[in-house]
């Protein structure tokens, strides 16, 4: 049994949530105090000492961003790439690969709009082939079915741990397992996953995963990372070089550089990359099997509110279910229900097609609302929520 969760402690540390109610984390969450001024304290440092001065006696917190994203994810500082998003930090590593045209890529079918994008592209410009994977009845990838696709042809697995609209968690663990026996490389976007889930590379076997700093981990904007393991950095040349990725040897010879930081540029927000190694810190001394336990319960509850009000219905599928929460009502479409909540500063969002569009094609429900609870929401929070759904349906 967990120690209570110190949630008056959460919210004290959380200014946003005196004034609204927050059920958007899955867009992006509400950073936490010393989150935000860190953020705040170094753009200070910056105007008033100069941005390459702040940097150059800031090193040491700076590098922090790597050593605590190695520690969230079980792996080596050398493994994690700073980058502005999760999408960049996707392609980054997607377009990497040098595929041939016939090379077969199996993808499940919580992808990611975006992913999906990058993916028709490399349909379209290399001439590989793209199975998507069928679902088992929950809606999770089939183990089963991704086994009988695999061959000789198959150069690369993806996996969205975490649909963007869809409560669900695929077993990201028995993908890896798959990859891992046959070899194949495994790319998963663990983008809603980092900060709500315990995320551990060596136990899920993904050898590439891409994550971003605003969602659960409750990071600054603008930020994000990713992981590649040790035994692949070297075999993957990024599509694009500059002079931090590889160092310039002479006017006519370049050495790329041998840890993850090839898949980086120079030039960031410094003060972004701070703020997201205090974000996972801060993540860390929670402690994620803590947190997902919060969040698990909380959304719980509410689906389970949900289901008990007349013309709505809860849309999560899987197994296992998180965070997020997605509905439809028959009486009012879920954009307009998310603008309403918003008059009454309930902050929600709507599923649209991009967030995981083969999925949705499949299913064809309509329209969803997405409420995404995080540690710091509240029961209360989560009855007023359902008391103003009522009056509104
Ligand atoms: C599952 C998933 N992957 C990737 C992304 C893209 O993240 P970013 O906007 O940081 O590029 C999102 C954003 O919603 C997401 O939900």
């Amino acid at each position: 049994m967990m120690p209570a969760f110190d949630v008056t402690r959460a919210r004290r540390e959380t200014r946003g949530c005196e004034q609204l109610i927050h059920f958007n984390n899955a867009g992006a969450s509400l950073p936490p105090i010393p989150v935000a001024d860190a953020l705040y304290g170094y753009l200070h440092e910056e105007e008033m000492y100069g941005g390459y001065e702040v940097m150059a006696r800031r090193t040491v917190d700076l590098d922090n961003f790597y050593t605590a994203a190695a520690r969230l994810l079980n792996c080596s500082p050398e493994e994690i790439a700073f980058s502005d998003s999760a999408t960049r930090a996707w392609n980054t590593a997607f377009y990497a690969f040098d595929f041939q045209p016939g090379d077969r890529i199996l993808a499940g079918s919580a992808e990611y709009g975006s992913n999906l994008v990058a993916l028709l592209h490399q349909v379209k410009r290399q001439g590989v082939e793209v199975i998507w994977v069928a679902d088992e009845a929950s809606g999770q990838i089939d183990i089963k079915a991704l086994e009988n696709l695999i061959d000789d042809r198959v150069k690369l697995i993806c996996l969205t741990q975490v649909p963007s609209g869809d409560g669900m968690i695929n077993p990201a663990a028995l993908v890896g397992k798959v990859a891992k026996s046959a070899g194949i490389p495994y790319l998963l976007d663990a983008c809603q996953a980092l900060g709500q889930l315990p995320v551990d590379v060596d136990q899920t076997g993904c050898d590439l995963l891409c994550g971003t700093g605003r969602k659960f981990l409750r990071g600054p904007r603008g930020t994000g990372l990713l992981y590649v393991r040790k035994a692949l950095i070297e075999q993957l040349e990024p599509n694009q070089l500059n002079h931090h990725a590889a160092e310039l040897i002479s006017t006519d010879h370049y050495q790329l550089r041998m840890d993850a930081k090839r898949f980086e540029s120079w030039e960031r927000s410094c003060a972004g990359q701070l703020a997201l190694g205090v974000a996972i810190d801060y993540a860390l001394d929670w402690g994620l099997a803590a947190i997902s336990e919060r969040i698990m319960r909380l959304s719980g509850i509410l689906r389970q509110k949900l289901a008990n009000i007349d013309g709505v219905t809860t849309a999560d599928q899987g197994v296992e279910q998180c965070g997020i929460v997605t509905f439809f009502a028959e009486q009012l479409p879920a954009e307009q229900l998310q603008q309403q909540l918003a008059l009454r500063h309930i902050n929600t969002s709507t599923v649209p097609f991009s967030a995981n569009p083969i999925s949705s094609a499949r299913r064809r429900h309509p329209p969803l609302l997405r409420a995404s609870l995080h540690y710091y929401n509240t029961t209360q929070e989560i009855e007023r929520f359902v008391t103003e759904l009522k009056q509104l349906l």
